[in-house]
């Protein structure tokens, strides 16, 4: 590993420790291995900062030039579960996080009559930066952008994923089929158990799916507590 990424990653991780502890000390075995920052099996807190670090300032797509703040992603970094949207919108493009607008808000309401909490989960999108006027994010941007997702679901380690609308979960499963008929399926996204149901700006739109958003959402509570159990 080079000398700047380990300092990058040193770095990292003294101001996760910082804002975890207020205080700043180094592990006697990190000093003698800093190599560790980024392959912590048992504290995978601090590659997940480092990570976010390391991609932040990314300028691969056009989308670099256009956003505001790059949104990787948040929650609990521990997660069993991940739920996965499309691209930030707006309110997220402005805020750096994800799922912060009325959609978001829906989403916080309806977690917890499921006993889900929003610090319980992670929650972030496919593609980190929001495409102008909310567009459907365009192959290249995907191709690009999916492998954060990637290196992110490594490091999380999740047992459960959720795609949040037609769009992710097509752009996941690499498929046209209409989300009424990929909803009542459990997939696989890179061996992981995936579940597909409405995106909440969906609801916001049409209240009449709403019924079928609390089925899904019983169906990945049933799941989560097995798994959990
Ligand atoms: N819609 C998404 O897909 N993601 C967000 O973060 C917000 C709205």
């Amino acid at each position: 590993m080079a000398d700047a990424d380990i300092i990058r990653g040193l770095s990292a991780y003294l101001e996760a420790r910082r804002e975890l502890e207020g205080g700043l000390y180094l592990e006697d075995s990190l000093l003698e291995s800093p190599g560790q920052l980024y392959c912590r099996s048992e504290d995978n807190f601090p590659s997940l900062a480092v990570f976010e670090k390391d991609i932040s300032g990314c300028m691969k797509c056009p989308l670099g030039k256009t956003r505001t703040n790059f949104v990787f992603g948040t929650g609990n970094p521990h997660a069993d579960i991940v739920f996965i949207g499309e691209a930030p919108g707006r309110d997220e493009d402005l805020q750096g996080e994800p799922f912060v607008g009325r959609a978001g808000q829906l989403l916080n309401k309806m977690l917890p009559q499921y006993g889900l909490k929003r610090s319980d989960i992670y929650i972030c999108n496919i593609l980190k930066c929001r495409p102008p006027g909310n567009r459907d994010p365009l192959p290249l941007e995907i191709e690009l952008c999916e492998p954060y997702l990637w290196k992110q679901l490594e490091i999380i380690k999740p047992q459960i994923l959720v795609s949040l609308g037609r769009i992710a979960a097509q752009t996941l499963l690499k498929t046209d089929a209409p989300l009424a008929k990929l909803r009542n399926n459990m997939h696989q996204y890179r061996n992981t158990p995936f579940f597909i149901t409405y995106h909440p700006a969906a609801l916001l739109r049409n209240n009449s799916l709403i019924d079928s958003a609390y089925q899904d959402l019983a169906k990945i509570k049933e799941y989560y507590d097995k798994v959990k159990s």
